[in-house]
């Protein structure tokens, strides 16, 4: 726990490394209490930099000796202040000798070397690899690493690291040994260790270039019925680098390890990918659609790493979007290429824009708004945002809008043949881009610096004698901390145009191509033109979300009804339903905050209807169209959020619907069932979504068909997609049967950690579920707070996926944060930190709520034993 040290770090004050490391040799005897790290790295005096002498990190271990070109160092010959030794007078070439100790058995903050479930495993990036040992610990200084792992042979009987292994043998005294050595350059970021009791599932792939590599998926013992999909997915993800970007594994072996005590959701260390076992571990049995949906993209995401981020790295962590963005929108690619169909390729898309609106853009009006690349941070753990990873992904795609997939395909072959084995930055990136396709992207460079999302302004004017369209786009962008004039984006605006038969119109006039037209928006507003449109448009705009953007146009329900029913480009058809959605929902929950009535118009429901039945749409695109805002994203459209009215506001709407369309839903909910075997293909999920999307609005109707629907389905169910889904609709619908089937539930899952996860993480959404509700189940043998899964699954889901609950007007749920982010802090900061960004909009609420909510944060803010990590967060949050 750092108290004292707490400081804000700044981009431009970047320098070079004084020194660089060539070589690292690193020899572990491991021990949980007690592992002593010997550390042998050959330096030299970096010609780049002015600076004299040696700097190291290091926090959290004890050292024992240091050695310089042989000979031992003693106190006076360096400096250790704080988490930095310094040794003043270094030649030109330096070999340093450090030996450390550490416990890693007693480090819960599952950074650097640590313990989890009687196995040995690292986590690194971003700063953990100087609680392992004493080095420069910045991504900018990349070493080739040779590792000698020594462990009990019999509890730990795998032992690995980054690259191939080299020799391994016995020891003596029941110990054994592992020499790895990594052939690439690499920053310490990318290290890892594995000692531990594993077995795997293993398969040699043939690569492109007619080698062989063998690929290793590494698991506790039992759990070898749930890597299927992990491997298949690391397959299709080599296949798929290959084929779109031409970039092969260049490695002999690649290996993936499950881990149940993870921070994150995997880190791409080289050739040694350390995953947290929800995104790896799957059979029909315990995983959901969604699991097997995440698991295909996280392991994509960590294999793309090997190129973006790994061969290519950042200079310095203000760059981390650099690859983490870049990397995003390559998974994102990828999962939508594996669907392969244009629907499928939509559903993705529209995936993506919901989890944009649901967490990025409240992001990007709170009090920790940062542009894509950060100008300043307090903790960089801090930094692994939707902004630096989501957002940064909308801007890579807007690279590709702009040239082309071609054009970016030609940018990623440039950047490589620039900058492989390299540590750079963002604008790197974008010259790569703009040189290979003679593009300007300086304007575009503000996407990189400006925070905050830019509303787009949207008027048209049609005129009949000149058969015209004019569209005017303007910008803006609010203010944010430290930021409070913007200058204008360049943005890409697809637009199309509707007649009334639907159809496009082709906007072959002006220089425009086919149906859809990207219009570059640069200024903060100008005027496009569309000659030759012979009746009046309905202008369906920003196509395919085409730039992260708040769009404003003052649709008619007409126009939105026309769009909703016609529209080719699907984004913008589930869009015009959304909008339709929208202003009912925030009218109602209006409504319910004063006293009024409520009441749901027939057009709306007939517009659902529509959709519903229509079998020439996927039964995915059907299911995204027939889905509510969240409330999360209801309360952001809100000029004062009230958390009860919006839920109930929200859940009427689903009543009426459930109700109204009840023929409807019931005959899709049969005409979508999957019979046979399980399969997680899109087109099976596709079906499996829509019917529980159906079942879900039919157990919310106030008859108890729909309850009785829900509680044959959880009988019936051989998957645990229908399963859980069955269960929800009964917890959510408050049925009397529910309390039975979360006891069946858990007595027929109660060793399977993911499924358990599930258990508590329902029952955390539950309508009813109250802040003692909440403390009761944290009472549950099962609960236990060191897991950063479970306390996700129970606390997080409590304090952000049951805002009616949690904002209780008696601010319960706020003392109840305000303790769990204080527990959570003294055992792991990261994870604490991440609970704590739940009070990041508490300006937004009423008053009287507000109050409370201030309070909490003050109450944390105040301790003076509080990491880094949290006390940047509430202090912003605090901050005017
Ligand atoms: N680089 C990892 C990824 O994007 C993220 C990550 C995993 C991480 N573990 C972490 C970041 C711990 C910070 C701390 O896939
Ligand atoms: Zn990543």
């Amino acid at each position: 726990m750092r108290t004292d040290t707490s400081q804000t770090i700044y981009r431009n004050d970047y320098t070079p490394p004084s020194y660089l490391v060539e070589t690292v040799e690193l020899g572990f005897d491991l021990d949980p209490a007690r592992t002593i790290v010997a550390n042998r790295m050959t330096m030299r005096r970096n010609p780049g930099s002015k600076r004299a002498g040696i700097e190291l990190h290091g926090e959290n271990i004890e050292l024992v000796a240091l050695r310089m070109n042989g000979k031992l160092l003693g106190k006076r010959d360096y400096r250790i202040d704080g988490r930095l030794l310094r040794i003043p007078n270094t030649p030109d070439d330096v070999t340093l000798e450090i030996e450390t100790l550490t416990a890693p058995e007693k480090n819960t903050t599952l950074s650097g070397l640590y313990v989890s479930n009687g196995n040995f495993f690292t986590q690194c990036e971003a700063e953990g690899f100087r609680s392992i040992t004493f080095f420069p610990d910045r991504p900018d200084v990349m070493a080739k690493f040779t590792v000698m792992l020594r462990a009990d042979k019999e509890k730990y009987p795998v032992l690995l690291s980054n690259g191939n292994l080299v020799e391994e043998g016995e020891l003596g005294d029941g110990r054994h040994f592992a020499l790895w050595e990594d052939p690439f350059k690499k920053p310490s970021y990318l290290f890892a260790l594995v000692a531990a009791r594993l077995v795997c599932q293993e398969e040699r792939f043939r690569l492109k270039d007619g080698r062989d590599a063998l690929l290793q998926v590494w698991v506790e013992e039992g759990n070898l019925d749930k890597t299927d999909y992990a491997m298949q997915s690391l397959k299709n993800s080599i296949r798929w680098d290959e084929e779109r970007f031409g970039l092969e594994l260049d490695l002999d072996r690649f290996m993936i390890v499950a881990v149940g005590d993870f921070n994150m959701g995997a880190m791409e260390n080289k050739g040694l990918n350390i995953f947290n076992t929800k995104f790896v571990l799957a059979n029909p049995r315990v995983a959901t659609d969604v699991d097997y949906a995440g698991i295909e993209a996280v392991v994509g995401h960590e294999y793309f790493h090997n190129w973006t981020g790994n061969r290519v790295t950042c200079r310095d962590w203000f760059q981390l979007s650099l690859k983490e963005g870049l990397t995003v929108f390559r998974d994102q690619e990828f999962s939508a290429d594996m669907i392969g169909t244009d629907s499928g390729r939509a559903v993705t898309r529209i995936d993506q824009v919901r989890t944009l609106r649901q967490a990025q853009f409240p992001e990007d009006a709170g009090p920790m708004a940062h542009p894509v690349r950060p100008d300043s941070f307090v903790e960089i753990n801090n930094f692994y945002t939707v902004t630096v990873y989501e957002k940064g992904a909308e801007v890579v795609r807007m690279i590709q809008t702009l040239v082309g997939r071609e054009g970016f395909r030609k940018g990623m072959d440039l950047y490589f043949e620039r900058h492989d084995g390299q540590a750079v930055t963002c604008d790197d990136f974008r010259a790569a881009m703009a040189d290979a396709n003679g593009r300007d992207l300086n304007q575009f460079e503000r996407w990189y610096s400006q925070a905050g999302t830019p509303v787009v302004g949207a008027v048209g004017r049609y005129d009949a004698e000149a058969k015209t369209f004019d569209l005017t786009l303007s910008q803006s962008c609010p203010p944010t901390p430290g930021q409070t004039d913007k200058l204008p984006f360049h943005i890409p605006v697809a637009v199309g145009l509707l007649g009334a038969d639907g159809n496009d119109m082709q906007l072959g006039q002006g220089g425009l191509k086919g149906a859809t037209a990207v219009l570059e928006l640069t200024e903060q507003s100008q005027t496009f033109s569309f000659t030759g449109v012979l009746e009046a448009p309905t202008p369906s705009m920003l196509r395919d979300f085409s730039a992260p953007v708040v769009l404003e146009y003052a649709y008619t329900d007409d126009e939105l009804l026309h769009l909703f029913s016609h529209d080719s480009d699907p984004v913008n058809r589930w869009e015009a339903g959304q909008r339709l959605a929208m202003a009912r929902l925030s009218r109602l929950a209006g409504a319910l905050a004063n006293g009024g009535k409520l009441d749901l118009d027939d057009t709306f429901i007939d517009a659902m209807r529509k959709i519903l039945v229509d079998a020439t749409l996927d039964p995915a695109f059907r299911e995204q169209a027939l889905l509510l805002p969240s409330e999360t994203m209801i309360a952001e459209k809100m000029g004062v959020v009230n958390p009860q009215a919006i839920h109930a506001a929200r859940q009427f709407v689903r009543a009426c619907i459930g109700a109204c369309l009840r023929a409807e839903l019931t005959s899709q909910y049969h005409a979508n069932l999957t019979p046979g075997q399980y399969s997680p293909d899109a087109l099976s999920a596709g079906r499996r979504g829509l019917k529980n999307l159906a079942l879900s609005y039919l157990a919310a109707a106030p008859d108890a068909d729909g309850v009785n629907l829900a509680q044959a389905q959880f009988d019936g169910a051989d998957n645990m997609t229908d399963r859980v889904a069955a269960l929800v609709a009964l917890i959510q619908a408050r049925a009397d049967a529910a309390p039975a089937a979360l006891h069946d539930f858990y007595q027929d899952f109660k060793n399977e950690a993911l499924v358990i996860d599930k258990w508590f993480s329902m029952q955390a959404a539950a309508p009813d579920t109250d802040v003692k509700a909440v403390r009761a189940l944290m009472q549950h043998s099962a609960f236990n707070l060191k897991n950063p899964n479970r306390a996700r699954s129970l606390v997080f889901s409590f304090c952000g996926g049951n805002p009616a609950q949690f904002h209780a007007i008696d601010g319960s749920g706020y003392a109840f944060w305000a303790e769990q982010v204080i527990a959570l802090d003294a055992i792991n900061p990261q994870v604490a930190s991440r609970l704590a960004r739940s009070m990041d909009r508490w300006r937004r609420y009423a008053p009287a709520l507000q109050l409370n909510m201030k309070k909490a944060l003050q109450q944390v803010a105040s301790l003076k034993k509080l990491s880094n990590d949290v006390r940047e967060v509430v202090s912003k949050a605090l901050a005017n």
